[in-house]
């Protein structure tokens, strides 16, 4: 397995018939309405702030309605599209387990798509880090993998297809590492809420009933695929 800079570094960000290799790896051209709809509901959510920190923002950072964006990610690649992709953002190179910013520096931090491939040990320093550096708020989109049990039991059929190509052509999938903790286990930094229901699997399976998700979804946070972790350090003295 590739370590998670090397594969951003040198394949994730590259591009190979107009899209990102991390884009066409990990995710389905299904579902766009309903995924620009959990999108929106997080900028919804983020608001206005100052100075939002994007960290860990890959080559396409938030497309926030923040004042300024500063955004944050360890690969050169990321940063280099990134700039291209956001021009009135700000870049800095650096690693969510140790960001080069002072203690209350941001208004406010989101972090998409990233803790969950961090080291399982360090995943607790990154949020404390990111918190350290926010003086609000922190939005952390997670990936609960194993415990979104609802959402793998309804995926089951396409797990059990890509488990089969799998076998035939163990290099069919790109894997990075991953490791997932529980529901429980982020509820100790702060609330937990929905980003997105559903994984990659169910839009493709149920891409005609994404509507009903989207209704209903945020009734089912702990069942959520991709949780929504956020974090008020003025009104929550979890962390
Ligand atoms: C799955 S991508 C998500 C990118 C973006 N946030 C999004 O939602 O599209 C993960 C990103 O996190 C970055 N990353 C992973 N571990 C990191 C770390 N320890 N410090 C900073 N960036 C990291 C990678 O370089 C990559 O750009």
């Amino acid at each position: 397995m590739k370590s998670v800079k090397e594969y951003y570094d040198k394949t994730g960000w590259t591009k190979q018939k107009g899209g990102y290799v991390d884009a066409l790896s990990f995710t389905t051209t299904k579902g766009n309405d309903y995924k620009n709809n959990c999108n929106e509901r997080l900028r919804k959510l983020i608001g206005e702030p100052e100075l939002l920190l994007d960290v860990a923002c890959g080559a396409s950072p938030l497309n926030s309605k923040a004042k300024k964006q500063l955004c944050i990610d360890f690969s050169i690649t990321a940063v280099t599209e990134a700039k291209k992709n956001k021009p009135d953002g700000f870049f800095v190179l650096g690693d969510i387990t140790a960001l080069p910013l002072k203690d209350n520096s941001v208004t406010d931090t989101v972090s998409m798509h990233t803790i969950y491939h961090v080291h399982k040990d360090k995943q607790e320093e990154a949020i404390k880090e990111i918190t350290r550096v926010t003086k609000n708020k922190c939005y952390i989109v997670y990936n609960a993998g194993k415990h979104a049990r609802l959402v793998n039991i309804l995926s089951l059929p396409l797990q059990l297809w890509n488990w089969s190509e799998k076998r035939i052509n163990p290099n069919s999938k790109r894997k990075i590492y991953f490791y997932a903790h529980s529901y429980k286990w982020l509820e100790k930094f702060g609330e937990v809420k929905t980003y997105r229901l559903l994984n990659e699997n169910c839009i493709k399976l149920y891409s005609r009933l994404l509507w009903l998700a989207s209704k209903f979804e945020m009734r089912f946070s702990k069942h959520s695929y991709h949780p929504l972790l956020v974090i008020d350090k003025n009104n929550d003295k979890r962390i």
